[in-house]
């Protein structure tokens, strides 16, 4: 325990002392845990945080002048425009071919807000099959792999609390068809609770500091400290496709969005779609003063979020999917320079008091800090926003009723491939709103899209019940 002494040295220089007072009673495992915690601990970079959280209140430090929306290059309405996207397309294409692309999955979160034990990518989705989040994200990369003629790699950043549980999950189900070659885990980075009034950081045991992940953000830092950035420039790798767990309707490696990237000369490529509602939790793309970023919601005021245009329409419309296509050079770049930002948020963190008890408060009591990935949009030299079709691509599961829960998610997978029935010259029954009548549900290895499944259902005319092709 050589740095028992150095580290004793600093914490007593700011003023966090307290966290070695349970020291003498702890045993040796437990000494060497929480030395190991502390040696990974900025306490400088603590300090500075908890100094502007305070001096900020919780709100980013968003000036609100000059802010409009972000140029979108919007779905295309012409045949000139629709046969741009051909070329585009197939540049995207080309790029998948030559095995330039990786995709990255960040599933650090825990799927509490759905009340789902365990990792988020494991709960149960397909509207028939049950196949969960990850079996569908996995399959998408086994078919375009098989499609392309290579292996495209997976990389799954975890968390340090669902990390073995979801490599087991993997492992329990044979990577779902992917050569284990193919599939990266990575776990994402941890950042101190401080107590929000002292700045002090918490102890969540007298052993252990109280811990939570540091964002989506720590994506960057995390692909580049596991090696795993250098390894896949090493093997030819120059963009990634950056999704996240939640959504079931992403296209993975859209080849389009790939070849629009491309074409652009974009480091960081984002789709976006009109927001349905002011209140729809998704951050915004604005402009302001030259420089794109995004705005997350809970950041925007409530009267910019509901300013509307003339013809209605939101002024601020263009919600973040949190869909990307970035260059790996750009992320090793902002790796090097650690520039995301960190947010700040209050929240509820039970901490060991001065007595040695665990207090579970019923109030925010601590900051915690987080980066998003979405900030590397300013510090891109290029970047390229398009618009997306939501009914195509867009219905994430967030909460365990009502919005954005598994029966919207379920309901949207049907009516996707409802359509796709349809443009087949399938009969598929609709209710009045127009949505699926049927639970309908396409395995990923049966058909990745429109195109591909209408090869495959020409003896089908019509569904008369829920159906499940895979
Ligand atoms: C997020 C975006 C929002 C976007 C919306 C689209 C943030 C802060 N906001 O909102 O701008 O419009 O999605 O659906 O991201 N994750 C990690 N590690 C972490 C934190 C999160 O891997 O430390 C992963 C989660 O597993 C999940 C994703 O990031 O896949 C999103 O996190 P979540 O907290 O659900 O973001 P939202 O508030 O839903």
């Amino acid at each position: 325990m050589a740095d028992y002494e150095d580290i004793r040295r600093r914490l007593g220089e700011s003023g966090q002392d307290h966290l070695l007072r349970w020291w003498s009673e702890l045993d040796e495992a437990q000494q060497a845990h929480l030395l190991s915690q502390l040696a990974h601990v900025d306490l400088e970079l603590i300090r500075r945080l908890w100094t502007q959280a305070a001096e900020a209140g919780t709100k980013a430090q968003v000036q609100w002048e000059r802010l409009e929306p972000a140029p979108v290059r919007r779905l295309a309405q012409s045949f000139e425009e629709w046969e741009q996207e051909q070329e585009e397309a197939e540049i995207g294409e080309a790029a998948l071919r030559a095995g330039q692309l990786a995709v990255l999955l960040v599933a650090g979160g825990q799927g509490t807000r759905l009340g789902h034990p365990g990792p988020k990518g494991t709960f149960p989705i397909g509207p028939i099959s049950q196949r969960t989040l990850f079996q569908i994200h996995a399959e998408k990369v086994l078919a375009l792999s098989r499609r392309y003629e290579v292996p495209i790699p997976l990389c799954i950043m975890t968390s340090p609390e669902n990390d073995g549980p979801t490599r087991d999950f993997f492992q329990v189900h044979n990577g779902f068809g992917l050569d284990p070659a193919q599939i990266h885990f990575f776990v994402q980075g941890t950042m101190p609770a401080v107590d929000a009034a002292t700045g002090k950081l918490l102890l969540a045991d007298k052993h252990c500091l109280a811990l939570s992940p540091n964002g989506h953000g720590g994506v960057v830092e995390a692909l580049v400290q596991s090696g795993l950035a250098d390894y896949l420039e090493g093997r030819g790798i120059r963009q990634v496709f950056y999704f996240q767990v939640d959504n079931p309707l992403v296209k993975v490696a859209d080849p389009l969005f790939l070849g629009q990237h491309l074409q652009a000369g974009a480091e960081m490529s984002l789709k976006v779609l009109p927001k349905a509602s002011p209140e729809e939790r998704l951050g915004v793309v604005v402009r302001q003063g030259g420089i794109l970023r995004v705005i997350e919601y809970s950041d925007l005021p409530p009267e910019l979020a509901s300013k509307r245009r003339p013809e209605g329409e939101l002024e601020l419309w263009a919600g973040s999917i949190a869909i990307h296509v970035f260059d790996l050079s750009f992320l090793k770049r902002l790796a090097e320079a650690s520039s995301l930002p960190y947010h700040f948020a209050r929240k509820v963190v039970p901490f060991v008091d001065e007595a040695g008890n665990l207090v579970r408060p019923e109030q925010a009591n601590a900051i915690k800090f987080e980066r998003f990935v979405f900030d590397a949009l300013p510090l891109a030299r290029k970047a390229l926003i398009v618009e997306t079709d939501r009914r195509q691509e867009f219905e994430p599961l967030k909460n365990a009723e009502g919005e954005n829960s598994p029966a919207t998610v379920r309901q949207a997978l049907s009516d996707l491939y409802a359509e796709w029935l349809r443009s087949a010259g399938v009969h598929v029954p609709r209710r009045p709103d127009g949505s699926s009548l049927h639970a309908i549900e396409v395995s990923p290895l049966f058909a990745l899209d429109a195109e591909e499944l209408r090869a495959k259902v020409e003896d089908l005319e019509e569904v008369s019940g829920p159906l499940l092709l895979q």
